[in-house]
């Protein structure tokens, strides 16, 4: 049955608190309709992000309206309550932007003991979004799905489904983990449009590489390493507005697109790796194992 809330829209962020996420609830802000929902893995830096959109935005939007919500998405317990909290609110929900991140420099696990960058970019997305499906399937908008993922999607040239992610520090390769994990982000997309679909909902799923520029994904890569990707911006990065509204374009999906990877605002063949269906398959079955949820979803 269908939840409606009136006439805003709900939009569940998470990442907004820094980069490419807090700069493209800039471009939210200014939209009418909406009811913005920011997920923070600290509550004093989510909330100052809110009072800095509120002071900056509201006179010229007086229907802005921002609620932060405490989750680490590094940690499934987090999850968890933080979907039960949402749940709680009774309150429909629109559209779901997967967009915080993270690129550790060294190796670091997560609460649950996976390795943080897969952990926390695919895991933790997959956790989430797998336990709003059913809000998402009865929103009266048609449920929106947003995952960022990157081109560095491409890099994989093959995926061990019995070894997602580094398991010891001796292995790691933040270029390798990361880039698995971006790849894992578009898999999952792909997966879980086919999968919605086969269960007759409306709900779109797109991914998205929001563009390159330098942000705090990398700010504890040591002062080298920092100044060589900023030098690699400078001559292949993007200008953060152009990516700002590239994410909020999809986020709002007035296009009403579904199965599509986005660079920017622009469709775009994803690797040929992230197309193997058989691949998506067995990545979702493998991911639902590690995530502890069952292979198939109740809307
Ligand atoms: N920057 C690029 O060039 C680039 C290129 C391609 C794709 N991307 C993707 O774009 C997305 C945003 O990255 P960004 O560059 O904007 O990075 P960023 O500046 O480091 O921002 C990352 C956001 O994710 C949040 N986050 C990180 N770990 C979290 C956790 N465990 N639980 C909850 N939230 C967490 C951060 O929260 P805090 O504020 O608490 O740190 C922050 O809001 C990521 O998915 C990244 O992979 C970035």
């Amino acid at each position: 049955m269908a939840e409606g809330s009136g006439t805003k829209k709900v939009v569940l962020f998470t990442g907004g608190t820094d980069g490419i996420g807090r700069e493209t609830l800039n471009v939210l802000a200014l939209e009418r309709d909406l009811k913005l929902i920011i997920t923070a893995r600290s509550m004093v830096k989510g909330t100052k992000v809110a009072e800095e959109l509120n002071s900056k935005f509201k006179s010229v939007n007086d229907q802005l309206d921002i609620t932060v919500m405490n989750m680490d998405l590094g940690s499934f317990e987090s999850i968890k309550q933080f979907v039960k909290e949402f749940k709680a609110l009774n309150i429909p929900l629109d559209t779901l932007v997967c967009n915080a991140g993270v690129m550790p420099y060294t190796f670091e696990k997560t609460t649950d003991g996976h390795e943080l960058t897969v952990g926390t970019n695919h895991y933790g997305t997959f956790l989430l979004t797998y336990s709003l499906l059913d809000k998402l399937n009865k929103s009266t908008f048609g449920g929106n799905i947003v995952i960022v993922a990157s081109t560095t999607h491409y890099s994989p040239t093959k995926l061990d489904i019995n070894n997602l992610a580094t398991t010891e520090a001796k292995n790691f390769s933040i270029q390798d983990d990361y880039a698995n994990s971006k790849l894992y982000n578009v898999m999952f997309a792909k997966e879980l449009g086919k999968r919605l679909a086969e269960k007759g909902s409306n709900v779109k799923v797109n991914s998205i590489h929001p563009g390159f520029t330098i942000t705090n994904l990398t700010k504890n890569w040591g002062y080298v390493v920092v100044a060589f990707i900023k030098l690699l911006w400078y001559f292949t990065g993007n200008n953060m507005s152009d990516m700002a509204e590239g994410l909020a374009s999809l986020t709002l999906n007035k296009q009403n697109e579904t199965g599509k990877y986005f660079q920017l605002k622009n469709i775009t063949t994803p690797s040929q790796l992230s197309q193997n269906e058989d691949l998506c398959e067995q990545l979702w079955d493998k991911t639902c194992e590690i995530v502890g949820v069952p292979k198939d979803f109740t809307l």
